[in-house]
């Protein structure tokens, strides 16, 4: 179990070099962010993959704001010690600085969040310093950004030529000059995310991108087994919940039909 002190971005970033390395993972309600909060882990992201697994779309495009306040507030309800980080949804901040800064102070003033994470390299580096400027923490996001889903073609892995491996690194480069905390490297090689890794001195935090990384996160689903039939090929199940709610939920009708439930026991009076 971690120690009881405060997940902070200064914190987060002080472990850069450190080989203390930084456990994410997400959530999206007051119930899991509890239980990620007594395993001691160091940071909760409201993602916007919400949009995907609990709201069922097939991509991030489609989520607000609003949605996001609204899960980031239950999370932050749920936890004292880990970092609480919000993504700031598509079209949120990719129009202007303006647009940028309120959606930001939004998810801090009304979702509680403590940091936000948005996506992209140099093009947001302005943003990222004027965030940071004025109070708000930013984890910066390159590599395979799911909102840019359609220019990709796909949540395909990306950085695999020289050119996307350049432009990568560079977007990191600038993300951490302009004073990101720390920068999520999503689906690109393993030998790109160590290169990102020892280019730059704040934290990368890796999902499908090796081991070199100063962290790794996992969308909550996936590491819980929430979906017994699917799991990305880089996530490792530590749990098959999907299958143990499966069970649970089909012991409970039958106790229903055949009238086991409730006994005696489990009647108010
Ligand atoms: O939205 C999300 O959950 C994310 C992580 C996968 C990094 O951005």
């Amino acid at each position: 179990m971690a120690t009881a002190r405060k997940v902070t971005s200064a914190a987060l970033r002080e472990r850069k070099g450190q080989g203390d390395k930084i456990a994410v993972v997400t959530a999206y309600d007051v119930a899991f962010a509890r239980l990620a909060e007594r395993a001691g882990i160091d940071v909760v992201l409201v993602g916007d993959s919400l949009g995907m697994v609990v709201q069922g779309l097939p991509n991030t495009l489609p989520v607000t704001l609003d949605e996001m306040i609204y899960h980031c507030r239950m999370v932050a309800r749920g936890v004292v010690r880990a970092h609480v980080v919000a993504d700031m949804p598509f079209l949120s901040y990719q129009a202007s600085l303006e647009d940028g800064v309120r959606a930001a102070g939004r998810l801090l003033k009304e979702g509680l969040a403590e940091a936000v994470k948005l996506e992209g390299g140099a093009e947001v580096a302005p943003l990222v310093a004027r965030l940071l400027a004025i109070g708000m923490p930013v984890m910066g996001h390159v590599g395979m950004t799911p909102q840019s889903v359609h220019k990709f073609g796909g949540f395909k892995v990306q950085g695999g030529t020289d050119a996307q491996a350049q432009s990568i690194l560079a977007g990191a480069r600038a993300l951490a000059d302009a004073g990101a905390y720390a920068v999520v490297v999503e689906n690109v090689p393993s030998s790109l995310a160590a290169a990102v890794t020892s280019a730059i001195a704040v934290p990368t935090i890796g999902i499908g991108a090796g081991p070199a990384c100063d962290g790794q996160v996992l969308v909550m689903h996936d590491l819980l087994g929430l979906d017994p039939d699917w799991s990305p090929r880089f996530a490792r199940r530590y749990a098959e919940l999907g299958k143990d709610a499966i069970a649970a939920f089909a012991a409970f009708a039958a106790d229903v039909r055949s009238g086991k439930f409730p006994s005696r026991k489990e009647n108010t009076r």
